[in-house]
């Protein structure tokens, strides 16, 4: 895990209709252009934070689900871009299938969250039946 020296202020969005999505994008497009990130690598961390936000949508489904991003230093002052998205639906039950290609409960393509992780530079899932919290964070190369 990097060091985080001066984490900036962090921006936070609900995430409960569909239009919400193109505001997490947008964000996520904001922030990783200001860290620096390679126009390659800000779309890595779009896609995979829609991902995560869809499948608030679609599995937290009138809970409480949010997106928190925000600047963040590494090692040697390298900047990068996290974003936690947390909800308060049923959890996942399995987290190791969840994160299998193709394993899906809601005849999707099961997907979502094993491309996510490809996409990005770290990424850590918790998960109760309390909701789930998801944090992404993408570096600039
Ligand atoms: N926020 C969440 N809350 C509850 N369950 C979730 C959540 N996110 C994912 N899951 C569970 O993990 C499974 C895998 O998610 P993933 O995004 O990889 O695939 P999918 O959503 O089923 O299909 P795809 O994303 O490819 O359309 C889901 O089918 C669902 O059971
Ligand atoms: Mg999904």
């Amino acid at each position: 895990m990097a060091v985080q020296l001066t984490d900036a202020p962090e921006s936070v969005l609900a995430i409960m209709a569909e239009a919400d999505l193109v505001q997490v994008r947008q964000l996520l497009r904001a922030e990783s252009a200001r860290a620096g990130l390679g126009l390659v690598d800000q779309t890595k961390l779009i896609t995979a934070g829609s991902e995560l936000a869809r499948n608030i949508l679609t599995y937290a489904d009138g809970a409480r689900g949010s997106v928190r991003i925000h600047q963040v230093t590494g090692q040697r002052g390298r900047l990068g871009v996290r974003a936690t998205f947390t909800d308060d639906g049923p959890g996942i039950d399995d987290l190791d299938r969840a994160l299998t290609d193709g394993y899906s409960t809601s005849g999707g393509l099961g997907l979502g969250l094993p491309g996510s992780k490809r996409l990005v530079d770290e990424m850590t899932i918790s998960s109760t039946s309390a909701g789930t919290t998801v944090v992404i964070v993408k570096w600039a190369r």
